[in-house]
């Protein structure tokens, strides 16, 4: 035993030896704490929510029943009839476009003998997460045209037992709609369940808006999101939020943009789109993919305000996509855009006395939003795009000098078009310019210097979507793994040290649904049950939760880590909590040790934290199964006569925090 340990001693002792010359055979690493060189705004890591791979309906907005309004394009889309006898329009599908434009079709449902049975069962979002234990809180539009009818609401499991179950007696007057409610509670977990309702006795009734919510939403708020998701979000501490995309903002045609004030008010009222993801790729169909808005631009306002991120809506410039119709409205005709933007100024900031302060008031929330920036258009480009953005330009600003445009550069970081969008941006003074990277890793690992020239003044940067690809841009075999995640921690190093240039970043997409998806990879998976963060989701949490107040130098020999000995490094300070932060990652496959000589404070602590996110394997990643295989581990660093010897391990990201 004494032999066994005197030589764990004798290893260690050589470890640290060993760790200690490769140190000294390098400079230092030197980080100047108390020399702030730029700020970092509260705003630099944030999150990018796009209603594709089912992110709002069959992700986030917990709604279980598919087609709840029958207003998918097939009317009975997600929903099965079942009869013993076949009674020919026993389920009539009615439209009265008349009374409500947004919700024109409801079903019909009769039935003329008791002893026959009649039946619709609802197939939920590829299959209903239900929770044992769980109360679920059920709703119907409802008017009874002939009275006598029973609903036998019944949850199911994949093998069609019963595993919850009410009877909702419609208690409206005839020909009166009437909204009935119950809830009732699981008495079983099922991965794939569906709904379904009975119908006992005789009569006719009219159904629409048939909804089924879990009561664990978000805050629990009725009608709400799912709260697991969000949670992952909340604990990132994003600076903002990004809504609601994307390629949605611009829809494939001007028709089926997204347009904000339809998506506000009553749910039962908000009109239906198809969701430009359901056609996109013929290799990932979802023709059973639209927005309901159920969950729509209150709701996103109220869930940035939930998880403490600044609200940056994206519009419509009068440009759809330019990979589908690239249809725009004509410069004369662009007046209702540029409306739209201004109105949601005043729906998000003004008081009850404006037109739109009032409504946002009316929908229960008295205080204004306080919204300070607005996204016009997402991958649009060309002159056709500057020549929209500069109306829009002039709209805004004169009414709001001191509101920040986000304006796009594009679908690439380089080339003609992007050229061409940043200088005319520039001139314009456009105050966030939004570059998107997917790209391989390597271009990642090669772009830390990205900023390094950029200029300090004017325009800033909004890396508003990146990720790295494994394979290539749309490829169905791109995986988040640790050579993801490492290269876009190191490039992350690199915004992190440009924090005077690039005020904002998102990963995109962040959500995808494991059997709905359309685009990946994406940054958190689900399915009806679960959520995980991938790799990457640890890179943006560990930025995110330690982004500082002020950027602080860490050079060696006089240069920024920008990639040497695949080393990257930078290094930020809280002004608030009055710690030292700083980011190492190693790209290579080799353990390297570092000296980094701390400077600018009088003091610092014996001993700071290291979080590290690492795996010797580049192709790890998380999975349903294994959701934490990667994730970061907390330990201690010693500090010593303000020097400390940071060993990496291989590819390895750690965030180094020492209090001063
Ligand atoms: O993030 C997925 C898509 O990628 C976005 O909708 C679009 O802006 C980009 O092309």
């Amino acid at each position: 035993m004494i032999i066994k340990k005197s030589a764990a001693i004798t290893f260690i002792v050589c470890c640290f030896l060993s760790a200690n010359v490769q140190a000294q055979s390098k400079s230092p690493i030197l980080v100047s704490a108390g020399k702030p060189i730029a700020e970092v705004q509260p705003t630099m890591w944030g999150i990018f929510f796009e209603d594709i791979n089912f992110g709002a309906d069959g992700g986030i907005y917990a709604e279980l029943i598919k087609n709840r309004s029958f207003e998918f394009s097939m009317a009975l889309m997600g929903w099965t009839v079942a009869q013993n006898k076949f009674n020919e329009g026993a389920v009539l599908v009615l439209n009265r476009q008349d009374l409500n434009t947004g919700n024109p079709r409801f079903i019909r449902v009769t039935k003329k003998n008791t002893e026959d049975s009649l039946s619709l069962t609802n197939e939920g979002f590829r299959g209903m997460g239900i929770k044992k234990g769980l109360r679920y809180d059920f709703s119907v539009l409802c008017r009874q045209q002939t009275p006598g009818l029973q609903l036998h609401l019944e949850l199911l499991n994949a093998s069609g037992d019963v595993i919850g179950k009410t009877v909702l007696s419609p208690s409206g007057k005839a020909n009166e709609w009437k909204k009935e409610a119950i809830s009732f509670n699981a008495t079983d977990t099922a991965w794939k369940g569906k709904f379904r309702i009975s119908f006992e006795g005789t009569g006719i009734v009219d159904l629409d808006m048939i909804s089924l919510f879990p009561s664990d939403t978000w805050k629990h708020r009725p009608g709400g999101i799912r709260s697991d998701m969000i949670q992952l979000l909340a604990d990132m501490k994003p600076g903002f939020i990004r809504f609601p995309g994307g390629c949605i903002v611009e829809g494939r045609d001007l028709a089926n943009r997204y347009q904000w004030k339809k998506t506000l008010g009553p749910v039962d009222e908000r009109h239906l789109i198809i969701n430009r993801w359901n056609t996109e790729f013929a290799h990932r169909p979802a023709p059973d993919y639209f927005q309901t808005f159920g969950l729509g631009f209150y709701e996103y306002f109220q869930l940035a305000e939930d998880i403490g991120a600044e609200p940056l809506p994206i519009l419509n410039c009068g440009m759809a996509c330019q990979f589908n119709t690239a249809e725009s409205v004509p410069l004369t005709e662009i007046d209702s855009y540029v409306q739209d933007a201004l109105d949601l100024i005043e729906f998000a900031n003004g008081d009850a006395n404006t037109k739109w302060g009032k409504v946002r008031v009316s929908l229960g929330h008295p205080a204004p939003f306080n919204l300070k920036m607005m996204g016009i258009g997402n991958e649009n480009w060309g002159p056709q795009y500057i020549d929209r953005l500069k109306i829009f330009f002039k709209a805004i600003k004169e009414k709001y000098p001191n509101f920040k445009l986000v304006v796009s550069a594009g679908t690439d970081p380089d080339g003609e078009r992007f050229d061409y969008l940043n200088n005319e941006e520039r001139k314009m003074g456009a105050d966030l310019i939004d570059e998107h990277y997917y790209r391989r890793p390597e271009w990642f690992l090669g772009n830390a210097a990205r900023y390094d020239n950029y200029p300090r003044n004017g325009s800033k940067v909004f890396a508003g979507e990146y990720a790295a690809q494994s394979d290539h841009t749309v490829s169905i075999n791109n995986k988040n793994n640790m050579a993801t995640a490492i290269s876009e921690a190191a490039f992350m190093t690199g915004l992190e040290r440009n924090a005077a240039v690039v005020n904002m970043a998102s990963y995109a997409p962040l959500f995808a649904h494991e059997e709905a998806w359309q685009w990946t990879p994406d940054l958190i998976w689900v399915n009806n049950i679960q959520s995980y963060g991938t790799t990457d989701y640890y890179v943006q949490k560990l930025f995110s939760t330690n982004r500082g107040t002020n950027v602080v130098t860490a050079l060696r020999d006089g240069k920024a880590l920008t990639g040497q000995d695949s080393l990257y490094v930078s290094s930020v300070m809280d002004k608030n909590t009055n710690d030292l932060i700083i980011k190492v990652v190693n790209a290579s496959g080799k353990e390297q040790t570092n000296t980094f000589k701390l400077d600018g404070s009088k003091k610092f602590a014996s001993e700071g934290t290291l979080t590290t996110l690492q795996s010797n394997d580049l192709s790890s990643e998380n999975s349903f199964a294994k959701p934490f295989n990667v994730a970061p581990v907390d330990s201690k660093i010693a500090v010593n006569k303000k020097q400390m010897i940071v060993t990496s391990r291989p590819y390895s990201f750690s965030v180094i925090r020492v209090k001063m």
